[in-house]
Order: C-alpha cells, then sequence, then structure tokens
C-alpha cells in the first residue's frame, strides 16, 4: 500500500534519493505520489498518477534541501487527486507530513481543529496532523516535542515522518504500520539508543526504498520515536531512549532490479528454482531424509490453525492438508474471519502464513490467537517483519524480495516451508523419506518446466475468452484457487477455482465453449480419476480443456491442450502445476497489454484491515 521514504544527509542528492526510493516503493501499489524537502525553507512537490509525473513536475520546480520525506499514496480517504497527495501540510506551510495506516479519530480532530481556525485542503485522515503539530509549534513546544504532541492525540495505524522548517531532521513514529530507518555507511554505534556519524540516515516502510545505499537497518516497534539528523536516536511513547539492535539485509540492491525481462512477475517466476535451493539450503538432509528447522525447535502440535490472506490463504489450505495426512488436526482461515473460527485448544499452534509479515488481517488474527493463549509461528518472506516479531516463532521462506504484486516465488517457498514444518513437526520416517527427495528435485523439476513450458502459446489462444475456470482435488485443489487468483489479479478477467467435485453442483451452469477449464490432474490414484470424470462433464459441454498433468492419468486424451509437469511427489506436484499456471497468468495479463507489475487497485503489502 502507500510508501514512504525519508533522507538526512544526502545534500544536494535529497530530491533523487527520494524520488528513487519512491521508484523502488512502486511495486506496494500507488495512485499518486509526493515529497517534501527542507532546506532554506520547506517546499512541497505532490500530484496524482505515478512518478513519472511526479518527475515531470519536479523538472519544472527547483526542490533542495538537506532533509527530505516522500510518499506514494494508495487512496483510502478521498480520491486520488494532487490535493490528497502526500506530504500534507498545515497551515503556515512550515510542516510536511507523510503517513501509512487510517487515523481512526481523525473526523473529531478535524472538527476541532476546524473549530478553531485550522483550513484544511485535503479530505485525507493524515491532515490533521500538520495541523496538530502547527498547534503545539504555536503553544511553544520545540520541534520534537510538538511532534510527539500531535502523536499522543492519534488513535489508529500510522508510519509517520514529518518536517518541520527551520530543522534539519526528520522525525518519525510508528504503530501498526511498519517503519525501518536505514543507517548510511558513515554513521557510528552498535545498537545503543543514539547512532552517530555523517550518516546518510533513511526511514522507509520497506527496505529496497533505500537498500542501494545501505544494508544496515534497524527496525522500529510499535509506539517508538525515531529523529534523525547528525544521527539517529530512537525513544519509546515517554521519551526514554531505546535500545536498538543494527541489523544487516543479507539479499543485494540488484535483486530488486528486473535484470533484463520484462516485468518482475516473469523474473521472480524464473527466480523460483534458486528461491527453493535457498528454502531448503541446510534444512534437509537428503540422504538420510532428516528435517531440521532450527527456527522451530522440538514443537509438536497437537492441533493447528493456519491464519493467512490471498494467496498466503491457498497455502494454507494446502498446508492444513499436510497436517490432516499426517494425523494432526489443522484448519486453515481467511485471516480477515478468524474472528469466527473455535479457539485453538491444548498445544495447538496458530501459523500465519504471510510474505510480506505486515499484512494488517493477518497480524490482528494471529494477535487474536496469541489472546487466546495459543503459540503463535510466522512463516514469512520477510526478515524483521512486524509477524516475524511479534509471533513466538518465525519461519522464514528465504525466497529474496519480490516486488510483483503477484505473489509467485513466494507462494513456492511458502507451500515449501510448509512441507518442511509439517516434517519436521509431525511427520514419521517413511514420509519424510518419500517427500524429501521430491522436495530435494524441486528446483530442477521447476527449470524443466520453465524451459518447456507451452503455456504461452495456450496463453495466445484463449487470451480473450470470456471466463477461465481452475479445477483440481486435494492438493491440487488450492493450486487450482490460486490459478484462478493469479489470473484475475493481473489480466482483470474472469476467473474462478473450484474443487473439481464441486463444479457439477453449481459452477458447471457458467460452462460454455467460451470459457476453458484448466484442470490439474496428476498422478495415477483417485483423485486423478475423478478429475478426469470432471474433464469429460466439461468437455461434453462443449468448454475447451487445457490439462495441466504429469500423463500418469487419461486427462491429455480428453484435453484440447497439456501442460505438462515432471513426475513426482503429489505434494510437490502441486508447485510444478503452479508455475504452469504462474506462466499461464502472465502471458494472458501480457497478451491483453495490462500493467502486469502493477494491477490496477492493488498493493503488495496490505496494512489495512
Ligand atoms: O503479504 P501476504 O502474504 O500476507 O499477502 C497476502 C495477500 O494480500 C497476497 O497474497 C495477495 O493475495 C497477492 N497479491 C496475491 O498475488
Amino acid at each position: 500500500m502507500c510508501g514512504i521514504i525519508g533522507c538526512v544527509g544526502r545534500d544536494e542528492r535529497t530530491v533523487e534519493t527520494l524520488v528513487h526510493g519512491l521508484e523502488k516503493l512502486e511495486y506496494r501499489g500507488y495512485d499518486s505520489a509526493g515529497i517534501g524537502v527542507v532546506g532554506d525553507g520547506l517546499s512541497v512537490s505532490k500530484t496524482a498518477g505515478e512518478i513519472e509525473a511526479l518527475s515531470q513536475k519536479l523538472s519544472e520546480q527547483s526542490l533542495a534541501g538537506t532533509v527530505g520525506i516522500g510518499h506514494t499514496r494508495w487512496s483510502t480517504h478521498g480520491p486520488p487527486t494532487d490535493e490528497n497527495a502526500h506530504p500534507h501540510q498545515d497551515c503556515t506551510g512550515r510542516v510536511a507530513v507523510v503517513h501509512n495506516g487510517i487515523i481512526e479519530n481523525y473526523q473529531e480532530l478535524r472538527e476541532e481543529l476546524t473549530a478553531a481556525g485550522h483550513r484544511f485542503s485535503s479530505d485525507t485522515d493524515t491532515e490533521v496532523v500538520p495541523h496538530l503539530i502547527e498547534d503545539a509549534l504555536e503553544a511553544g513546544a520545540e520541534p520534537e516535542a510538538a511532534f510527539r504532541s500531535a502523536i499522543d492525540r492519534i488513535d489508529g495505524s500510522y508510519a509517520i515522518g514529518a518536517l518541520i522548517e527551520g530543522t534539519e531532521a526528520l522525525f518519525a513514529a510508528r504503530n501498526d504500520s511498519p517503519l525501518v530507518v536505514g543507517l548510511g555507511l558513515d554513521a557510528e554505534g552498535d545498537g545503543s539508543a543514539e547512532l552517530t556519524g555523517d550518516g546518510p540516515y533513511f526511514i522507509a516502510s520497506d527496505v529496497p526504498a533505500f537498500r542501494d545505499y545501505t544494508a544496515r537497518v534497524i527496525y522500529l516497534e510499535d509506539g517508538e520515536f525515531a529523529r534523525l539528523d547528525g544521527g539517529v536516536s530512537v525513544t519509546d511513547s515517554d521519551g526514554i531512549p531505546v535500545e536498538k539492535s543494527v541489523e544487516t539485509i543479507t539479499w543485494d540492491a540488484e535483486e530488486t532490479g528486473k535484470s533484463g525481462y520484462d516485468h518482475y512477475m516473469l523474473k521472480e517466476i524464473h527466480e523460483q528454482p534458486r528461491a527453493l535451493r535457498q528454502c531448503l539450503s541446510g534444512r534437509i538432509d537428503e540422504l538420510g531424509g532428516a528435517v531440521d528447522i532450527e527456527e522451530v525447535g522440538d514443537l509438536s502440535p497437537t492441533g493447528v490453525q493456519f491464519v493467512a490472506c490471498g494467496t498466503s490463504y491457498h497455502a494454507g489450505l494446502y498446508a492444513a492438508q499436510l497436517f490432516n495426512q499426517a494425523g494432526v488436526p489443522a484448519q486453515a482461515f481467511l485471516a480477515s474471519e478468524y474472528a469466527s473460527s473455535p479457539p485453538p485448544v491444548g498445544d495447538d499452534l496458530v501459523v500465519g502464513i504471510t510474505q510480506s509479515g505486515e499484512t494488517a488481517d493477518t497480524l490482528s488474527a494471529l494477535r487474536e490467537a496469541a489472546n487466546r493463549g495459543a503459540e503463535t509461528l510466522a512463516v514469512t518472506n520477510t526478515v524483521g517483519s512486524t509477524a516475524a516479531r511479534e509471533c513466538d516463532h518465525a519461519l522464514y521462506i528465504r525466497s529474496g524480495p519480490e516486488i510483483g504484486v503477484a505473489a509467485t516465488k513466494t507462494f513456492a517457498g511458502q507451500l515449501a516451508a510448509l512441507n518442511l514444518l509439517s516434517l519436521a513437526t509431525v511427520e514419521g520416517g517413511r514420509s519424510r523419506r518419500a517427500v524429501v527427495p521430491a522436495l530435494r528435485d524441486l528446483s530442477g523439476d521447476i527449470q524443466h518446466i520453465l524451459d518447456d513450458s507451452a503455456a504461452s502459446e495456450v496463453a495466445e489462444i484463449y487470451a480473450d475468452s470470456n471466463a477461465y475456470f481452475f479445477i483440481g482435488r486435494r492438493y491440487q485443489f488450492p493450486v487450482a484457487l490460486e490459478g484462478a487468483l493469479k489470473l484475475k489479479e493481473i489480466s482483470y478477467e474472469h476467473a474462478e477455482g473450484f474443487a473439481a467435485g464441486e463444479l457439477k453442483h453449481g459452477p458447471l451452469a457458467l460452462v460454455t465453449p467460451n470459457t476453458p477449464v484448466f484442470a490439474i490432474a496428476i498422478g495415477d490414484g483417485d483423485a486423478a480419476r475423478k478429475t478426469v470424470g470432471n474433464i469429460k462433464e466439461v468437455e461434453a459441454r462443449g468448454a475447451p480443456v487445457v490439462a495441466v498433468t504429469d500423463g500418469r492419468n487419461d486427462a491429455a486424451m480428453y484435453a484440447d491442450y497439456v501442460l505438462e509437469v515432471p513426475e513426482t511427489h503429489p505434494r510437490a506436484a502441486a508447485l510444478l502445476a503452479n508455475v504452469q499456471l504462474q506462466l499461464l497468468a502472465y502471458h494472458i495479463a501480457n497478451d491483453l497489454g495490462r500493467p502486469i507489475d502493477k494491477p490496477r487497485n492493488l498493493a503488495k503489502s496490505v496494512t489495512v484491515e
């Protein structure tokens, strides 16, 4: 969703650094952008639309300063207009504020401030903050105290960065919305509350915004404040200095580039072999079949609840099957509906699956689980994310940064990591011996698909269909749901996934010669045999069929086209079938000319409930 970048100590490169940071945050989804800098005075430039429009505007203005903030806005309060873009300012133009999150008591604050004579120029909740700071400054408060007093007045979720004219400092605070501080190479200190040196220093809602300049970060916690000037000081809500540990990001800045691919999504699909090798590295013993995940210690749950959203929820549906098959009752819940789930009992483990680690619905469900007394585990890609920090345990999927809004390699990483979790905690030697070699072979099997897939040809044939249906059973059912989600989010076409057996209970009425059905049929067992029966049902009604199959059943016989996957364990085959569907979605969206990495209305990290 919205993105924040701020910097101190970049001198004449301040504006360039802010714009570059905003470009690196584009993946989060946005509809307007802006920056503010403090130099001789405070100046702001902002606009509805893309960063290109902001750059155009900046080329006609002369903004300069040594301290700055920037923002990409994803509209919540008010449409995407120039006025609603951030930074927002007070009546005097001496204060500029960028904000991610939602200020819940903004209506009453706005009424109070309006009654006191403040003039508002936007529809946003954010604008109350600069006016509150203005009030405090006018009452005689020092800049930092004015900032703190404004934050004290607001309720809700926020990551906030603020500039105050006449002060070459950047003020920041967070509550329920991520904010990370970057420490430039010259910064000295090893985790004390006060880090000194020439910097430069940065704040951002996500590391890629400043990764080109530094790998050293400190993560702010809820309720903490940071002041960045000739150093960084972090304090709690009472102003008491907080000791922070300095962490080092292990991925390279280049990993956030496109490496010659037309889109991040395609690049990330192709990164899956490497992502999976990283996920499994040091965690499986390929010869003996042992699985050892240091992060989960000796967990031995008697039941598991998975909470997640979107693609991660599909990973949860898959994982629930792994645990159920091993005799440990497990269920997947949409995080936003977790409040109506049965409470966890005994030694139940509640697992939040979230690539970003910042999804508000998932965090809320995890907090609910903790309040209910459950032990919690985050399965996430993001080291230091809120989910990782708040849960009792964190299992990292190690996929590397994912920029495309459509989750691809992180879904593969989630399925692999959840296999490891199940093998390490509840599955015995026999399944380990069967599954570990299949997991080990995944990278090669996926590479084989990437090299030989017919998905682009199939996409070309069906790119102007009325709707697309995806069916699968057992482990392939979540993959059918995921195939449909991927296609709809990047192509804007109507796509639905169904349990193959459910088709005849209603959705079959939608099937026509212009609605291709993608059927995943793996192996030669009961599930595949029944799916082949379902293929015959749709074929009899004139629908084109594309079989995603390993050829060990009759699916290909009744299909118009085949997307092949190598033979493997059905658990691993789910990841392979998914790669074919990712490629299919990508090529259909590309043929339709959609903006694949930045689909309309969507955000990479959804930080509101
Ligand atoms: O960061 P998370 O895994 O918690 O995100 C959950 C969903 O918002 C996410 O999977 C979304 O559905 C993706 N855009 C799917 O491609």
